[in-house]
């Protein structure tokens, strides 16, 4: 095996993509969501990158690091179906969110509209930018059943909240709070409809963390519709960890102000007048420099071809079957009490949960008991949360619906 999945048939065998982790086989993953093991061909590159900058650190950065951050922002791309020039190579999620909300060219009067759902990092990220420039937040509360959400009800609420002051809406794709995946393409559909009602000053601009569903969704950057995009790639992506990206459509470049300085030739030739200013790309303006774990930046093209060499359909495919097979078990279980839909429109690898008159930190301890590897919900109401990914198996996926219909005996 040389780290490749051999796609030779059109049947993946996901035995095949399990093997490439060095997950310890006496448990059943989980909780990946949170951060993910590599497969062999990121560590493999990892290790590489290691060697080679333990030996001669200078020069194998000063000769490579124009290419390697290259083919890492063209693999990015290249998996979301969009330009290099808008890929920002990040360390994770809320690095990109930090860079985003306090970056944005907001002023006083101005409103970020939010919802009552997102991650402690996206709220802090507005706040800290709500500071700094003076802009406004509003939170609108989307749902309070997840279980029973409905897809034009959430999108009516949220479009329903833009008032002539909103200038940027903030939405997290799927809520790791609920496991709830927002219908982001026809949010932006009904965005665009009010833009086309507004001057470019007042344009409302579309924000997406789109980190628990990066790595699952086969959908394009143009076809999600919104203009900043966030993820980290140290998840879902199975990326090295450390790894993330920021999207910015190019309409929307001029929207962002760099908040860390760049490292990139074309942002040290701006910056000795050798190239004007306004003659550099976003990727190469706003990819935060400072010299960084470099093994594993420059490993991220690995972690884009593994998915790419499975399959993006396929992994998409694979999640949601799994997903869904976790769900159906679950929901027939008369202690537990669902929080994620069931329809894979409104939900995707995030499986959210409670045991009858049980915390939800116990229940991760009483499966850990059982060999099983769950997470809790770090938002202000806790709950249970599991997350299949394509590392797992319908076995797994059947035993951890056992494991929680013995939990109470
Ligand atoms: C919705 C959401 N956004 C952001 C983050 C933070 O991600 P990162 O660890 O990549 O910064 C998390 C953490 O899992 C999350 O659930």
């Amino acid at each position: 095996m040389n780290g490749t999945i051999n796609t030779s048939t059109n049947s993946i065998h996901w035995k095949e993509v399990r093997s490439q982790f060095n997950l310890n086989g006496a448990y059943i993953h989980l909780a990946q969501m949170l951060l993910a093991s590599h497969p062999k061909q990121v560590r493999e590159a990892i290790e590489l990158h290691r060697n080679k900058l333990d030996d001669n650190p200078t020069e194998y950065y000063e000769k490579n690091y124009v290419a390697f951050e290259t083919r890492a922002r063209k693999a990015a791309a290249d998996y979301m179906k969009a330009d290099p020039e808008e890929v920002v190579l990040t360390d994770s999620t809320t690095m990109g969110l930090g860079l985003l909300f306090t970056g944005l060219k907001l002023k006083k009067g101005e409103e970020i509209l939010t919802t009552a759902h997102d991650h402690y990092s996206t709220e802090k990220a507005i706040e800290y930018a709500a500071l700094k420039n003076g802009a406004s937040v509003r939170r609108v509360q989307l749902y309070t059943d997840s279980y029973n959400v409905n897809e034009e009800e959430l999108i009516e609420k949220l479009i329903k909240a833009i008032q002539v002051a909103t200038r940027v809406v903030a939405i997290t794709w799927v809520h790791s709070c609920t496991g709830v995946k927002l219908p982001v393409r026809q949010i932006a559909e009904a965005l665009k409809k009010i833009n086309e009602q507004r001057t470019a000053e007042d344009r409302i601009y579309l924000c997406v963390d789109g980190v628990h569903a990066f790595g699952v969704e086969n959908v394009s950057m143009k076809e999600l519709g919104c203009d900043f995009f966030v993820a980290g790639t140290h998840k879902w992506i199975f990326g090295p960890r450390g790894t993330g990206i920021l999207w910015g459509k190019k309409e929307a470049w001029d929207m962002l102000i760099p908040s860390i300085p760049a490292f990139s030739d074309l942002s040290y030739y701006m910056w000795t007048g050798a190239i004007p200013a306004g003659k550099i790309n976003f990727s190469d303006l706003h990819t935060p420099g400072g010299f960084h774990a470099f093994e594993h930046q420059w490993a991220l093209n690995e972690a884009f071809e593994f998915q790419m060499n499975i399959g993006k359909a396929k992994v998409e495919e694979r999640t949601h079957r799994l997903s869904t097979l976790l769900k159906q078990g679950l929901k027939d279980i008369k202690h537990i009490r669902l929080y994620t839909p069931i329809d894979k429109a409104l939900s995707c690898g995030i499986n959210c949960f409670d045991v009858e008159g049980m915390k939800a930190e116990e229940v991760v301890k009483k499966l850990h008991a059982k060999k099983i590897i769950a997470s809790v919900t770090p938002y202000k109401a806790i709950y249970a949360r599991l997350s299949p990914s394509i590392v797992n198996s319908e076995e797994e996926v059947r035993a951890c619906v056992k494991a929680l219909e013995e939990i109470l005996s």
